[in-house]
């Protein structure tokens, strides 16, 4: 959340910090702002909204400078505005900020108490001042030290002194930074995405370390102030895969880029000539692990419960999820024998990465499933399953959600031989099935136009629901979770054998209620469920896999039918109508399709 560059150059900065600015964008999208050093002189500019408006009072402005410092902004402590957003200034110091400083209102009674004037309502100004007070009689890496030792909570910070011409400070606890490094300048940045159009070499701040950038040299300390070393990582990447190319949103590029990034996973795991599985140098004999525990947030969460579903169908193992936020402050009772697996695209979310890291410290078995591999999840667990998507930038998770559940199906196809649950024709089977998966959902990509008309009921509803029954049951709240993301119209996932105990009471005349019923052993079940959502006025969407037999229900209102597949793999084509369901109602509406109101791609904050 909230998104942060340096730049500490022999040339102007500021354009190119707007540059990073709109690729850091993803992470928050209320308010940005930059400043910039020059001849002892803070310059600074803000604005409200979209990088757009800086770049627009930016271009009213004279803002000399080779070394500067860039925000985009996801509000936690006080209004969207001007005056909240970063940086933060004080006579000698601006800083940028990205995470929240939980002990903001002690530290700000103590420096009112100082004299120091506050102007803005966020956690971040404490900070200006604190390091301010510092440096009144402390140099400055004890100034930082003094200060970090202060700072409760997460935080990812840039800073510039308007005494020291060429040096940006960087430092971690909780949220991610990376330092790039570049000819005759060095750059700070919140993820390695945002350095990339600058630089492939990086470094990454461990948590509790801080960096000091100058254009022709970087050092970096630990939280005690003494130096350490860090390893220059090289980023292998495609530009393109940066831009939207010929569509109109990432999210319609993500969606189509599915075939695609599901065929780069099979690469990656299936060993075609054997029909077996690659997943090489686990640290654990998982002959041995009798139980799993699934975390994640948001759309993860949902790939931790269609997991869940497929571990309990395909293998004797005991299967637990939990909602990141949930299981970090439960009383939890840590299993020997368990393995822990976190789901994160980002591999940065803040309650992902602490139950990681609780989970760390109480020496279990981790492991993660994540697209980007550099990110602090993926270095903080003991083994990583990549799921090779390429970069999301979407802020609605699409291509990662089948991402993450293709390697979680693979995983558990592995563990399910390993253990001789599943018997050696059948795992081949399902790998066969499974390489044939990428083109079943090329061509269930191709309903379109049926979508596009049947978006204006849901644009139009006051609510609406989703329901299925087993594996269709996860589909059911990721498709409720796109919708309300992207359209804001308030829909419900449900398990349909459920909504008899008490939403059947929402259902009245008119209501957009998705049924998703694939031919599989819970076909007649939903079916029967459908008709009692039917009976009651409500207006249906059939979602079912394509089959010779006809659907046996009158009063359906539309059925759409995805390619046929074996059972396991039907969530995954169920999922591309209500991927394009929602990015056509909010397309309807004229909303913001990759940064939907209020939210960001990256929560680094609780
Ligand atoms: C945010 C995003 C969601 C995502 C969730 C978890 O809320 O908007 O799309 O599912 O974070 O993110 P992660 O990176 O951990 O998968």
């Amino acid at each position: 959340m909230c998104g942060i560059i340096g730049i500490t150059s022999n040339k102007s900065v500021s354009s190119a910090i707007i540059n990073s600015l709109r690729k850091l964008e993803y992470r928050g999208y209320d308010s940005s702002g930059l400043a910039t050093l020059s001849e002892g002189i803070i310059y600074e500019v803000k604005s409200e909204g979209r990088v757009d408006n800086l770049e627009k009072n930016l271009a009213t402005k004279n803002m000399l400078g080779s070394v500067g410092i860039g925000h985009v902004r996801w509000a936690t402590h006080g209004i969207p505005n001007t005056v909240n957003a970063h940086p933060h200034s004080s006579e000698n110091v601006s800083i940028v900020h990205n995470g929240i400083i939980e002990n903001s209102t002690i530290l700000k009674k103590y420096l009112i108490s100082k004299g120091h004037i506050f102007k803005s309502q966020t956690d971040t100004e404490v900070i200006v001042h604190l390091i301010t007070e510092y440096l009144k009689e402390n140099n400055l890496k004890d100034s930082i030290v003094k200060m970090l030792k202060q700072l409760h909570g997460s935080f990812a910070l840039g800073i510039i002194f308007k005494d020291k011409p060429d040096l940006i400070v960087g430092a971690r606890r909780g949220s991610p930074l990376a330092v790039g490094y570049g000819p005759n300048e060095n750059y700070l940045g919140s993820d390695s995405y945002a350095l990339k159009s600058m630089t492939n070499k990086i470094s990454y701040l461990d948590d509790g370390e801080f960096c000091v950038l100058k254009k022709d040299q970087v050092d970096f300390f630990d939280e005690n102030g003494k130096k350490v070393n860090k390893k220059v990582l090289e980023l292998s990447s495609n530009e393109e895969n940066y831009e939207k190319g010929e569509f109109k949103h990432f999210m319609a590029k993500e969606i189509e880029e599915q075939p695609t990034t599901l065929k780069n996973c099979i690469k990656e795991y299936i060993d075609n000539i054997n029909n077996d599985i690659n997943i090489f140098n686990i640290p654990w004999d998982l002959k041995e692990i009798s139980s799993i525990t699934l975390i994640g947030c948001g759309t993860a969460y949902h790939s931790c419960l269609m997991a869940k579903y497929w571990f309990e169908e395909l293998t004797k193992l005991d299967v637990t999820i939990d909602i990141a936020s949930e299981f970090r402050y439960r009383k939890n009772r840590f299993k020997k024998e368990s393995l822990y697996i976190f789901i994160s695209q980002s591999g940065e979310t803040a309650d992902t990465y602490a139950a990681l890291d609780l989970c760390n410290k109480n020496k279990m078995k981790t492991c993660s499933v994540v697209n980007v591999i550099e990110s602090s999840i993926a270095r903080d667990s003991k083994f990583v399953l990549p799921i090779h998507c390429g970069p999301e930038i979407g802020v609605a998770s699409t291509k990662a959600f089948l991402g993450q559940m293709m390697v979680l199906y693979i995983f558990t196809l592995k563990l399910a031989f390993l253990k001789k649950d599943l018997k050696k024709e059948i795992y081949i089977q399902k790998i066969k099935d499974l390489k044939n998966l990428p083109q079943l959902v090329e061509k269930t990509l191709l309903i379109e136009s049926q979508i596009q008309t049947i978006s204006s009921t849901f644009t139009d509803a006051k609510g609406s629901m989703f329901l299925g029954r087993g594996f269709s049951y996860p589909i059911a709240l990721e498709g409720a979770l796109k919708l309300k993301e992207l359209a804001y119209v308030h829909a419900e996932g449900y398990p349909a054998g459920e909504m008899k105990h008490g939403p059947l009471a929402l259902i009245e005349d008119g209501i957009p209620v998705v049924v998703l019923a694939p031919r599989d052993n819970y076909y007649q079940k939903t079916i029967s469920n459908m008709q009692e959502v039917i009976a009651r006025g409500a207006k249906v969407l059939l979602i079912t896999n394509k089959s010779k037999d006809e659907v046996v229900s009158e009063n359906i209102w539309q059925t759409i039918e995805v390619e046929n597949a074996n059972d396991d793999l039907l969530p995954f084509l169920l999922t591309i109508p209500l991927q394009k369901l929602a990015y056509y109602s909010a397309l309807k509406k004229g909303y913001d399709i990759d940064k939907p109101r209020n939210l960001a791609k990256s929560v680094t904050v609780e």
